[in-house]
């Protein structure tokens, strides 16, 4: 848990930009990225594929622990193999995002996705994205980000987002989701999304993402973490 790697965390709320903004810090950094989300989103599909009960928790922590995920970025391309086949688009539907936060708040899955989650600390440094990376996943961290945003913005992303993509989506079905999504994710006694006591929040509605990402790197340079 002391590793010695730098690390610097970026927790949030859906749709409040932690994704993009993880990304583009890590791509200016030449750092490693967790995707954390992507896993609870793995062990959802891979449950579901596997047609386990929606509440069978041990099952689903026995698939956090063993599936085999692999994360491939190249270029510009992100693809993310379960098992061996793409599944990159698949545990992106709001459909997986919310069975996501479903299994995400069983502490069992979490516990067996912990040392995973912290094998991604490795040199040069790591960008780490999700709900508890700076609360219970590197408590260590020097740098703690906290990205917020209101939610009709972060509906408004979500949908452009999900448009892009070519899925079909409502404005306010997904205002409806994301603000349930949220509260399951504030509320469980599991890792609740929260900020860390010594992290720094920053509120997106109104940057854009290089306003946040320059305010990320200067965060970073003010405690020497890079030059
Ligand atoms: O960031 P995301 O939308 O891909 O995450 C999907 C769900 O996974 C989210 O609703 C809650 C859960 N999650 C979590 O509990 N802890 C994390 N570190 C990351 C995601």
């Amino acid at each position: 848990m002391n590793s010695p790697v730098r690390v610097v965390t970026l927790d949030g709320p859906s749709g409040s930009g932690k994704g993009t903004i993880s990304r583009a810090v890590a791509r200016h950094l030449g750092w490693h990225l967790l995707d954390s989300g992507a896993l609870y989103r793995l062990v959802a599909l891979a449950g579901r594929e596997r047609g386990l009960e929606r509440g069978d928790a041990q099952g689903h922590a026995r698939i956090a622990g063993t599936m085999a995920v692999r994360f491939d970025a190249a270029a510009d391309e992100e693809h993310i193999l379960l098992e061996g086949r793409e599944v990159t688009d698949a545990i992106r539907s709001e459909e997986v995002g919310q069975s996501a936060s479903r299994v995400a708040a069983w502490p069992a899955v979490r516990e067996a996705l912990l040392e995973r989650q912290r094998a991604f600390a490795v040199p040069p440094g790591l960008v780490a994205d999700g709900r508890d990376m700076g609360t219970v996943v590197f408590p260590q961290a020097p740098l703690k980000i906290f990205l917020t945003a209101n939610p009709e913005e972060r509906a408004r992303r979500r949908y452009n987002q999900l448009k892009q993509k070519g899925s079909s989506a409502s404005l306010s079905a997904l205002s409806r989701e994301i603000a349930e999504r949220d509260a399951r994710d504030s509320s469980r006694a599991a890792a609740p999304l929260v900020p860390a006591a010594d992290a720094v929040v920053i509120d997106s509605t109104r940057l854009d993402i290089e306003a946040v990402l320059g305010q990320v790197i200067e965060l970073g340079r003010r405690r020497a973490l890079w030059a």
